[in-house]
């Protein structure tokens, strides 16, 4: 879709919030406007694990054939300057020539970076686990989906990528989710295919490492243990006043975190962790509204960031339910500069080169201060990107792209408006959105046993307040809660 034709402005005639679906162009970022292909699996497995749903290509693809022009090119560049110029003007060509890219899924997401890769020219293929082959996949874009049984047995997908590479030359990879960057990295540096690699990739899915990291660099993070030796627990539990939250080092969604009140509870969990329990660390509980930064970050430098605000903090809305809401925050506010400020230190930190980040911050309750909590080097889930495009015009998808594949990466011009998402899982199979009808609505979810909006305005405080509203009408309206497993 052309995100140009998307009105700048809100409307003023308040329509139905139905009707609004059908007039506001869907965002590019809108998983759920993906085309529902059916699935036509084509079990000609590449190798007894991995099964394959498209049609298999020729062996030399048009994309492979000036990359090996190029190679030539390369080697001959010593015999004279004309000759160097040439190769080097090849050199760039390949590189910002079409590719082909594998995009790592173990769950159905990052259909709009799919969609603008494809509209670019390039090749995509996606890797996925059997359980999700038959999921809404954008079919007719894609060259290929390769399924393996299990995404996380790292031999098995070696092989198959290893395997597929015979015949097609992979160019890129990249993660469409949380779990997906550690298979995107190994991949990388077993097939040598630019991009973060494994030493990067650790700060950014390793909750003791970016931790480590980032204090090591004077930035402010709740005070930690890792849970290792019994006397720095012990120690750290001294220094530290209850409550702490115990967290696994690399999970997602507030999974198996738990916030405990004294060092018995402490020292019951460790025992029951086993041998998991150097797997976890120990931190300082800071209780304060939590905030995430999305950023597009190209050779080292943050090119665009969108901060936003959660309204409850996700541990909360994990364990004990509620309506999840987002919005950006006022450009003007002191809480922006900071985090703003914040963010490129943890950026820098760390040492992402080039691509997306989502970063969460807590405002600590007590000292007001910004504390870094925890880091991702993809785009942020729920409808965080959509609420980024709604209030900037820039989509983090799209900009992902170009940062893969192109070696001089351009921003795009940016709005400076404002965005909120008001989202849950409904009781009703198909919630009626209707009364949700003021015009700065711009988005209304269509997906049983979910309710979800966005809103628009070039007014941070208008979205703050419709934010508000609508999740304490969601809750009365809408709002089931389904207990996170154990
Ligand atoms: N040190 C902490 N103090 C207070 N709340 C925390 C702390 N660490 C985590 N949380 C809560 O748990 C949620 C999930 O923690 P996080 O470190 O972001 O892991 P996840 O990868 O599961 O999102 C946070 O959004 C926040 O609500
Ligand atoms: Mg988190």
């Amino acid at each position: 879709m052309d995100k140009k034709k998307t009105p700048a402005t809100t409307k003023k005639v308040a329509p139905k919030a139905a009707e609004l679906t059908a007039t506001v162009p869907a965002s590019p970022v809108a998983e759920a406007s993906a085309p529902a292909t059916p699935p036509s699996p084509r079990a000609t497995a590449a190798k007894p694990v991995a099964k394959r749903t498209a049609a298999a290509k020729p062996a030399v693809t048009k994309a492979e054939a000036p990359q090996a022009t190029a190679k030539v090119a390369t080697r001959k560049a010593s015999t004279s300057k004309g000759e160097a110029k040439a190769a080097q003007k090849a050199l760039l060509a390949e590189q910002d020539g079409p590719k082909r890219i594998l995009c790592i899924a173990c769950l159905v997401s990052g259909r709009p970076f799919m969609k603008e890769a494809t509209k670019a020219g390039h090749k995509v293929i996606v890797l996925t686990g059997e359980k999700r082959l038959k999921d809404e996949w954008p079919r007719d874009i894609l060259e290929e989906i390769i399924a393996v049984p299990d995404i996380f047995d790292e031999k098995v997908v070696r092989n198959v990528i290893a395997y597929i590479s015979q015949r097609r030359k992979i160019d890129r990879i990249v993660p469409m989710g949380d779990f997906d960057v550690e298979i995107a990295c190994m991949l990388r540096e077993h097939m040598r295919v630019p991009g973060m690699g494994e030493t990067t990739m650790r700060y950014f899915r390793d909750k003791l490492a970016m931790r480590v990291k980032t204090r090591e660099d004077g930035i402010p993070v709740p005070d930690f243990v890792h849970v290792l030796n019994h006397d720095e627990v012990h120690a750290y539990m001294q220094r530290v006043p209850a409550p702490w939250v115990i967290k696994p080092r690399q999970e997602a969604a507030s999974m198996g975190i738990e916030v405990l009140k004294d060092d018995q509870a402490v020292w019951k969990k460790i025992m029951e962790l086993g041998d998991k329990q150097s797997y976890y660390l120990l931190e300082k509980y800071t209780p304060g509204d939590v905030y995430h930064v999305d950023s597009v970050v190209a050779e080292r430098e943050v090119e665009f960031a969108s901060v936003s605000k959660y309204g409850t903090p996700m541990l909360d809305l994990n364990k004990s339910g509620g309506v999840f809401t987002t919005r950006t925050i006022d450009r003007k506010s002191a809480d922006y500069k900071a985090l703003i400020e914040i963010n490129k230190q943890v950026v820098a930190s760390l040492g992402l080169v080039r691509g997306v980040t989502h970063i969460e911050y807590i405002k600590g309750r007590e000292d007001g201060k910004f504390y870094f909590l925890e880091a991702g080097a993809r785009v942020g889930a729920a409808k965080i990107p959509d609420v980024a495009w709604y209030a900037t015009d820039v989509c983090l998808w799209f900009e992902w792209t170009k940062i893969e594949t192109q070696t001089n990466y351009t921003l795009p011009k940016v709005r400076n408006g404002y965005a909120g998402a008001i989202v849950c899982l409904a009781r009703q199979e198909n919630p009626d959105l209707t009364p949700y009808n003021d015009p700065e609505v711009v988005w209304v979810q269509k997906k049983k046993h979910h309710a979800g909006v966005i809103v628009r305005s070039d007014d941070p405080k208008r979205v703050e307040e419709l934010v508000n509203q609508y999740a304490v009408r969601f809750a009365q309206d809408f709002m089931a809660h389904v207990p996170m497993k154990a």
